[in-house]
């Protein structure tokens, strides 16, 4: 879908909360952002906007965590949600048969949503950039999934680093990224492909939004983590 089309569906949608973002975003602004629309988010991007792709993704994720620890129990899977937002993937994974879940976000309203669906164990409130987060361990993760958050002035291509670091070797990374974005995301995926960092498992386009002035699709990506 072209980019014009795109910022008219989300203006018509979100209002204009979205219509400055850019890569010269600031943490501060985009925290700023989210903190505002928290109370709303719902009701704008799954109620009004009709985003669909939080269960695809869960079931990306799960299915991938099914061929890589086939001995595993669902419930001893610890799995970071990162730019979990109000929590709508934790919903899709908690329905799949995961509860050892945790929510990052660099918004404490989000988070304050997220909470009250009483499914993640452990809140980060934080940005997630390069830097590496002291409370976070290496390898602490068996998966990470981070749906809807890459894109301009939010995670950038740079926390993949940081996303990498947080997961175990053999461990699963799943996210998303729409068409119109995957420049700003390209060269670091090559990059950490190219440095035995991770590979990838698939890219699969899969349902994103059920309104005609939103994507219909967006890539869900999976890699598995080779090495620190
Ligand atoms: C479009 S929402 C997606 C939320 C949720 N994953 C979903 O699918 O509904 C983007 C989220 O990313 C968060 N975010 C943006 N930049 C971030 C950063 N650098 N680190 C952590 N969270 C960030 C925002 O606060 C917001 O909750």
């Amino acid at each position: 879908m072209a980019a014009k089309s795109y910022e008219a569906g989300v203006r018509k949608y979100y209002g204009d909360r979205l219509t400055n973002i850019s890569g010269d975003t600031t943490s501060e602004e985009i925290r700023h952002v989210y903190d505002n629309w928290a109370s709303e988010y719902d009701k704008n991007v799954v109620d009004a906007a009709r985003c669909v792709c939080h269960k695809p993704l869960a079931e990306s994720l799960d299915g991938a965590l099914k061929d890589n620890f086939p001995e595993k129990a669902k419930d001893d899977l610890k799995i970071i949600d990162v730019g979990a937002g109000t929590g709508l993937i934790g919903i899709e994974l908690q329905k799949l048969g995961y509860s050892n879940l945790q929510a990052l976000d660099i918004s404490p309203e989000m988070l304050k949503e997220a909470k009250k669906r009483n499914i993640y164990k452990r809140f980060f409130c934080v940005a997630l950039s390069d830097q590496q987060i002291p409370e976070i361990q290496t390898g602490e993760f068996d998966a990470l999934i981070c749906a809807g958050s890459l894109l301009a002035g939010h995670i950038r291509a740079a926390a993949f680093e940081e996303m990498v670091r947080m997961v175990k070797h053999g461990g699963i990374i799943c996210f998303n990224v729409r068409d119109g974005q995957l420049d700003d995301y390209r060269e670091k995926i090559q990059e950490l492909e190219r440095t035995a960092r991770w590979e990838v498992i698939s890219k699969n386009a899969v349902s994103f939004f059920e309104t005609e002035e939103m994507p219909r699709e967006t890539y869900a990506f999976l890699f598995r983590v080779l090495g620190k």
